[in-house]
């Protein structure tokens, strides 16, 4: 009898843990970090720079996100490959949310090796950072990403991309918490789950805000709203 590749146990759980920490950690980062653009481009940067300052980063980089984030995506594209979902035969949300979960992680697959090639590598031919990424590169880091996205195509492919991971995260937390015998009762699931829809689309809305931020000050956000930083004068004021 053939075994599946998926069903190996070790490797499933690992792709599990893999997707919560570092990636899911990893997300919720960089959400904060993009969320500085709504204090304008100084603000940004700095944060920017922070990151940058952080002693061995490049090993930073490649063992905590690099290969995790290989290996969680390719062993998540075989598995999507060997699932049979059945929402079509039952219509139960739950069919329909396992469904979503390979979609977005296949969408995923695609998204961020485009953003990081793109925004971390600058690699993308025709692209405003092309041979001018992010990295090395702190002082200017606003600016880039703002030309970047004054292109209505990348931005939404951006928003896509923002809710698509928000969405993979929340649902594989509860896929998470279930598979680990850490949710049992049906209604420690049913609201669990509640909750994990709730934090999809609280962290979709922060991260759109966040990208909106860098063509629009402070993002969907009043004005007013950011004021305050600009008073402390961590913000140029609007001239
Ligand atoms: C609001 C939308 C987003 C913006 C503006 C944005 C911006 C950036 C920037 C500027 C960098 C380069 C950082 C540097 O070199 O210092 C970067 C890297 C990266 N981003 Fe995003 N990003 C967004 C959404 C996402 C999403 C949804 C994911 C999915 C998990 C993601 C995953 C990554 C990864 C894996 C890297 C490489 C990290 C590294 O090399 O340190 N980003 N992003």
């Amino acid at each position: 009898m053939a075994i599946k590749f998926s069903n190996t146990f070790l490797l499933r759980k690992l792709h599990q843990l893999t997707g919560i920490v570092p990636l899911g950690a990893f997300f919720l980062v960089h959400m904060y970090t993009n969320s500085a653009a709504m204090g304008g481009a100084r603000v940004f940067n700095e944060h920017v720079k922070g990151i940058h300052d952080i002693p061995y980063l490049i090993f930073v980089e490649i063992f905590g996100i690099f290969i995790p984030l290989l290996f969680h995506s390719i062993y998540g594209v075989i598995i999507s490959a060997e699932a049979k979902p059945n929402a079509l035969s039952y219509s139960y949300s739950r069919n329909w949310f396992y469904i979503f979960q390979r979609v977005t992680g296949i969408f995923l697959f695609f998204f961020i090796f485009f953003h990081v090639l793109n925004l971390r590598f600058g690699l993308i031919p025709g692209l405003e950072s092309y041979g001018n990424p992010v990295a090395g590169n702190a002082d200017n880091a606003f600016s880039i990403v703002s030309a970047e996205f004054q292109n209505a195509g990348i931005l939404f492919f951006y928003f896509l991309g923002v809710i698509a991971t928000a969405w993979h995260l929340a649902y594989g937390f509860w896929l998470f918490a279930v598979d680990w015998g850490i949710l049992i009762g049906e209604k420690a699931q049913r609201l669990s789950l509640y909750a994990c829809i709730g934090l999809a689309v609280f962290l979709s809305a922060v991260g759109i805000n966040a990208a909106v931020a860098f063509v629009n000050k402070c993002g969907l956000l009043p004005d007013s709203f950011c004021e305050e930083v600009e008073k402390q004068g961590v913000v140029e004021p609007k001239g």
